[in-house]
């Protein structure tokens, strides 16, 4: 069957938006980055909407975008951080359509964290050591669902350029 979805899935700062723009570049495909798509809907930035509404209503909202876009077709959907781990999402996005995880270990999120910090209510005010430590424990709870993916990317080992074919073998016609 083909495949007309592709989910990027990491924790934040993992490179899924830069990384999904860059491959939709001169195809057909769009790319579609969901807390921009959050935002835009909700009419507010994520962490307005975290001090306003809490991250339980954020989780809810996030679920009801996951199942907007899985009527979309021929688009990478760079997912939020958290979005896998909850809910039934990640079942949801392996039945529709290709998840690709992009593993870094915490010292190389961290360095990538350092900046963008601001707009990620979760990591907005901690940085050295405590940074560091905040991403080894959620990543620690958030990989039993990273590594339900279909596909496992070892980010810091693989070159830019090398993601159109990793995506090519894995059945994705990105035209
Ligand atoms: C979150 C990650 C963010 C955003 C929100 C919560 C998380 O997305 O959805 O701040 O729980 O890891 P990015 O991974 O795109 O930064």
């Amino acid at each position: 069957m083909e495949i007309t979805k592709v989910y990027f899935i990491g924790f934040m700062g993992s490179g899924k938006s830069t990384l999904g723009r860059r491959l939709v570049r001169n195809t057909s495909w769009r790319f579609i980055d969901m807390d921009d798509y959050f935002e835009e809907k909700h009419q507010m930035t994520i962490s307005r909407f975290f001090e306003v509404h809490g991250e339980d209503q954020f989780r809810i909202a996030e679920k009801e975008i996951l199942q907007e876009l899985a009527s979309e077709e021929k688009v990478i959907i760079g997912t939020g951080g958290g979005a896998p781990c909850f809910f039934d999402n990640m079942q949801k996005m392996n039945d529709s359509g290709l998840t690709v995880y992009l593993k870094l270990t915490p010292e190389g999120l961290v360095d990538r964290l350092k900046t963008g910090r601001n707009e990620r209510p979760l990591v907005a005010n901690k940085s050295g050591e405590e940074l560091l430590q905040f991403i080894k424990e959620k990543l620690d709870e958030r990989t039993k669902y990273y590594e339900q993916a279909n596909v496992i990317v070892d980010s810091e080992a693989l070159p830019m350029d090398a993601y159109g074919t990793l995506l090519e073998l894995s059945g994705v016609d990105l035209k």
